[in-house]
């Protein structure tokens, strides 16, 4: 609802039943629904009240992943809700167009909770990126795919994994929800798809591509849209990460976008060599049918794509005032097997960085556990400056919040602080399998 210059959203937290298996249901949760919640539309510059109504039996938040803002609307641990209980963050949308997401952010329990539903969609649009032809009819031309894979028992309710093996791979399932549904079907009417792609799933990192092999084309990244529009006939996402891609469906065949699961353990080398562009890359086990596409009887034609998107600045390391580092570990020995950032786990009382207001800086990731990581950090969006001193792909040098970091590589990335601080409410980096962050692989910093 609008409220003079404000838009409201009223969202409550909410078991509900769901039916993802033929004739079971399964308990879930969900925002406003049974399972994730609905897609927020948020125009950059306005301004938004967010209240986060907790119906559950147990503690939540809902953190706006992605979004530059006050760190005490943040939607961090720090601002846990309570059964019963009522949050309101409000803040102005500073963001670019593009696909961001909410999802649960509870102390320790960020995993299950966004496992049985706590996550939904939010769009962004700005006047920039609308101004650009692209395909933008919501549910026509244009459909978010929130994936995430769910392991269900016998009688349908989600199996959530608590042995030594789920903790120390996340929690991974057997069976591909996307949007909620198993291998959905789209009627297309146009010959040109704009699909966003969110890796809302626990711990599993995807190779997506389409069975017949055919190219598509990455348009945006976590923040927003690239500078221009990037080819490619598979496309990796880590847990967190996003992506646009437009598909061309001109010869008005049926197609299928399918995910290959990644392995993710010692073979992350091998697996990230992949990622800047070696075709020995492939993904180990059955692959999960994403979005079948059938052409509807009648078709229109589409615009052509602009070759140019939005055009960024270029990163300039010397802007920076210093380098940070952040090295992720999972040593052995420590009881349960640690996460670590910088040799330690996750203290809500600890403060571990502290940085300077309208400043820029450098961090440097590095990875030395045997497993790729996904590495969030909340309220900017970042540059990636190289991947291990080489300069990133065109896809991976655009805004981004979540960068996989796989083992033994070194990741350098430019953020720059600015708008809001708050000495005493932090901000978090962490690990994105969701496992490993409730497991402590996370760290708090401020701005001041
Ligand atoms: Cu998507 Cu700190 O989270
Ligand atoms: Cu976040
Ligand atoms: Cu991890």
């Amino acid at each position: 609802t609008r409220k003079g210059a404000e838009t409201v959203y009223d969202l409550q937290l909410q078991t509900g039943t769901s039916n993802f298996l033929e004739g079971l249901k399964t308990e879930t949760i969900g925002i406003n629904q049974p399972y994730l919640g609905p897609l927020l539309e948020m125009q950059s510059g306005e301004r938004v009240k967010l209240n986060v109504h907790n119906t559950l039996d147990e503690t939540a938040t809902l953190h706006w992943h992605g979004f530059h803002l006050p760190a005490r609307f943040d939607g961090n641990p720090h601002q846990a809700i309570a059964p019963g209980e009522t949050w309101s963050a409000q803040f102005v949308v500073r963001q670019r167009g593009g696909l961001y997401w909410y999802h649960s952010h509870a102390h320790k329990r960020s995993g299950p909770q966004v496992y049985r539903g706590l996550a939904g969609p939010i769009y962004v649009r700005d006047e920039e990126s609308d101004a650009l032809d692209l395909p933008s009819e919501y549910g026509v031309t244009d459909l978010p795919l929130i994936v995430q894979d769910r392991a269900f028992q016998r009688d349908g309710q989600l199996i959530y994994g608590t042995s030594m093996h789920t903790l120390m791979m996340g929690m991974l399932g057997d069976t591909l929800l996307v949007n909620g549904a198993i291998d959905p079907v789209f009627e297309y009417t146009t010959d040109l798809l704009r699909l966003r792609l969110l890796n809302g799933s626990n711990a599993r990192i995807y190779r997506f591509s389409f069975n017949d092999g055919r190219s598509m084309r990455q348009i945006a990244s976590d923040g927003g849209l690239l500078a221009a529009p990037v080819p490619l006939t598979d496309i990796i996402l880590s847990p967190g990460e996003r992506a646009e891609i437009l598909v061309d469906l001109s010869n008005g065949q049926p197609a299928q976008l399918v995910a290959h699961p990644v392995q993710n353990s010692m073979m992350g080398g091998r697996m990230m060599r992949g990622r800047m562009g070696n075709r020995q890359m492939r993904g180990s086990g059955p692959e999960f049918p994403v979005l079948s596409l059938l052409p509807a009887p009648t078709r229109r034609s589409a615009e052509p794509v602009p070759e140019k998107l939005l055009q960024l600045p270029r990163p300039n390391p010397a802007a920076a005032v210093r380098t940070r580092r952040f090295v992720m570990n999972m040593p052995m020995g420590m009881m349960g097997g640690g996460f670590t950032i910088n040799g330690k786990t996750m203290d809500m009382n600890r403060i571990d960085e502290r940085v300077k207001l309208d400043t820029s800086e450098i961090w440097q990731i590095e990875n030395t556990s045997m497993m790729a990581h996904p590495f969030h950090i909340h309220d900017v969006q970042f540059r990636i400056l190289d991947r291990n001193g080489r300069p990133p792909s065109a896809a991976e040098s655009g805004l981004k919040d979540t960068v996989l970091v796989a083992p033994g590589e070194t990741v350098r990335l430019l953020l720059a602080f600015s708008d809001y601080s708050d000495p005493n409410t932090p901000y978090m980096y962490h690990c994105h399998i969701l496992e490993h962050e409730d497991a402590g692989m996370m760290g708090q910093f401020t701005v001041e």
